[in-house]
């Protein structure tokens, strides 16, 4: 078997990862990062759209914010609707923060390239990802290569940011592990469609067919989501069923908005769990994003609760293996915690607040609590505190 030493062993060349290894690379410690997917993979994946306050801050403060700057798109808010009515909830003036549409394909696009440029040592397309000896000060990740060659790297700490299916999270005994999950009884459609956005910022409409989500990528590039019953397949959908329930549900016609359909590129159905595994640290292995915790995806966190972990997590590897400092990787489990399980709520409250259950005593709280949100400063101060983000270290 091939051997190599490094600092950090990191599973998994996703967002979380692949900051990961850019924010130690910043702090001096070296890393190498496994993939079981490839590169093209990885960076076509249509996913995330919303990066809030911190997130772009953090980008800019790493050297990862030049397009961000130039292609990004800043949104002072959303709007919040129901039939008949459409509220500006302003994000600037409740709380003096904002959000940015620039998708995860182009954070990735950024990270891959930052990588490439600083000379990262990524093995993408491997097999057989195992993890070993992670109550040693050497733990180890071993695989096979896309070459067919078993390699081992023997690290001083393990970054399991393999995503909700890879193996680390299951490497925490299951004596030691908790988890909570509750699953949701509906999924996202998600469109994507080659037709200019028809709204300024995104729009969240309840309705009594279902939630709809018009969201955006470009001036060129609308996003949209249908809420769909679990067993949902997409290509159940025609094009036309699709822009028929987007144009009811979204209000086309009212008050004289209009929706304008356009080619749908990609189509896929997700559906909808929150999940969250604890401790994020064992040993020498430390979770951060999707491997320790899932949030639905109405609210936008799941994308922006990795960067906030590894934001954590990068100064706390450092002081651990340059300066045998543990007292921040001791902390990091339950300071990343705090902000997971604010996440956790919001992402649940947003979901359950817009999503349809069938309970007709939910949905009457659900109008009233909308109508709150809407008209109510400290409630649409509440939204847009938790939407645009809580700073880093919350
Ligand atoms: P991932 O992106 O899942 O990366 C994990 C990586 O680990 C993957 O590349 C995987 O191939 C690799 N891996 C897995 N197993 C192994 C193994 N055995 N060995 C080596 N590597 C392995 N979040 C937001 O913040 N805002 C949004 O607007 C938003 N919208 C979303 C819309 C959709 C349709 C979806 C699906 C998700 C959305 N999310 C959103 C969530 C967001 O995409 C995820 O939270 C984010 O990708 C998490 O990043 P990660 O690096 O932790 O995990
Ligand atoms: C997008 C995804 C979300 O989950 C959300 O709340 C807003 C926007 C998006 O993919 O554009």
């Amino acid at each position: 078997m091939d051997t190599v030493r490094t600092q950090v062993a990191i599973i998994g060349a996703g967002p979380a990862g692949m900051l990961l290894s850019h924010l130690l690379a910043a702090e001096g410690v070296e890393s190498v990062v496994v993939e079981t997917r490839s590169q093209e993979y990885v960076a076509s994946r249509i996913r995330a759209g919303i990066l809030e306050q911190s997130t772009v801050d953090l980008l800019h403060g790493c050297g990862l914010g030049e397009r961000l700057a130039r292609e990004g798109d800043r949104h002072r808010g959303i709007y919040l609707q129901w039939p008949g009515e459409r509220h500006h909830l302003d994000f600037v003036d409740l709380t003096g923060r904002s959000v940015w549409v620039y998708g995860q394909t182009e954070v990735q696009k950024d990270l891959v390239e930052a990588r490439r440029a600083g000379g990262q040592v990524i093995h993408y397309e491997v097999e057989d990802t195992a993890l070993h000896d992670l109550e040693t000060d050497s733990p180890a990740v071993t695989f096979t290569d896309s070459g067919g060659v078993a390699r081992r790297v023997v690290a001083d700490a393990v970054a399991g940011c393999d995503g909700s299916f890879g193996p680390s999270r299951g490497a925490v005994p299951d004596d030691v592990r908790r988890t909570w999950e509750k699953v949701y009884p509906y999924s996202w459609f998600g469109i994507l469609a080659d037709v200019a956005p028809s709204t300024d910022e995104l729009i969240y409409a309840w309705h009594p067919d279902g939630f709809a989500l018009h969201s955006m990528r470009s001036a060129h590039v609308s996003r949209f989501y249908l809420q769909v019953p679990n067993d949902t397949e997409a290509d159940d959908w025609s094009d036309d069923r699709i822009w028929e329930a987007l144009a009811a549900r979204l209000g086309h016609g009212q008050d004289g908005w209009t929706l304008t359909p356009g080619p749908v590129t990609d189509r896929s159905v997700l559906p909808m769990r929150s999940h969250v595994s604890t401790p994020m640290r064992h040993g020498r292995l430390f979770l951060a994003g999707d491997a320790a915790h899932i949030v639905p995806p109405t609210g936008a966190k799941g994308l922006n609760l990795a960067v906030a972990d590894v934001a954590l997590l990068a100064p706390a590897l450092a002081a651990l293996v340059l300066k045998d400092d543990h007292r921040p990787a001791d902390d990091y489990s339950d300071t990343a915690l705090r902000r997971v399980w604010r996440c956790t709520h919001f992402s649940w409250w947003m979901t359950t607040m817009l999503h349809q259950s069938g309970d007709p005593f939910e949905r009457e709280l659900q109008l009233s609590q909308l109508r709150w949100v809407a008209s109510s400063e400290a409630g649409a101060t509440g939204l847009a505190e938790n939407y645009a983000g809580l700073p880093i270290g919350f």
